[in-house]
């Protein structure tokens, strides 16, 4: 009993010690999801979605514009899911299940999906 308070202790600490360091900003997430979306070698969004922001390059059109997401998605969970794994609408969908897939971490899709979300 007492290894396992002292263990609960030290897990509690370590949670409240690494909580404002792992806590990003808004701001910060945001980034990170521009990064990702427009980066060839990671979300590549880009290549088959166009966005309204200036540093888009070579935008593709094989999925719909970025555009008018809250009013397209006001469950910002359902458009994550969207993101998660897009064959579940569409099991013929050729947009790659980006998370079921592990193409981008968890972290990087909640990222991505707020970046969008301002769009
Ligand atoms: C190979 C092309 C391709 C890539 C890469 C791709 N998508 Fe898609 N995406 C599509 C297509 C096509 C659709 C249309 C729905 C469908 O067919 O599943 C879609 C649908 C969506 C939707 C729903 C939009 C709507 O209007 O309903 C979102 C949101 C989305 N994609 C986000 C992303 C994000 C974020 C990334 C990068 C992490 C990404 N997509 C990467 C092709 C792609």
């Amino acid at each position: 009993m007492r290894r396992l308070t002292t263990a609960l202790c030290a897990a509690t600490a370590a949670l409240t010690l690494s909580g404002p360091l792992m806590a990003a900003t808004q701001e910060e997430l945001i980034e990170l999801g521009r990064a990702v979306y427009h980066d060839k070698t990671r979300g590549n969004c880009i290549s088959c979605h166009n966005i309204n922001d200036p540093i888009a390059n070579l935008p593709g059109n094989q999925g719909p514009m970025m555009i008018a997401m809250k009013q397209r998605f006001p469950d910002k969970h359902k458009l994550r899911a969207q993101v998660w794994d897009a064959t579940v609408a569409n099991p013929l969908s050729i947009m790659p299940p980006i998370g079921k897939h592990w193409i981008l971490s968890e972290d990087e899709i909640d990222a991505v999906v707020e970046y969008i979300y301002q769009y």
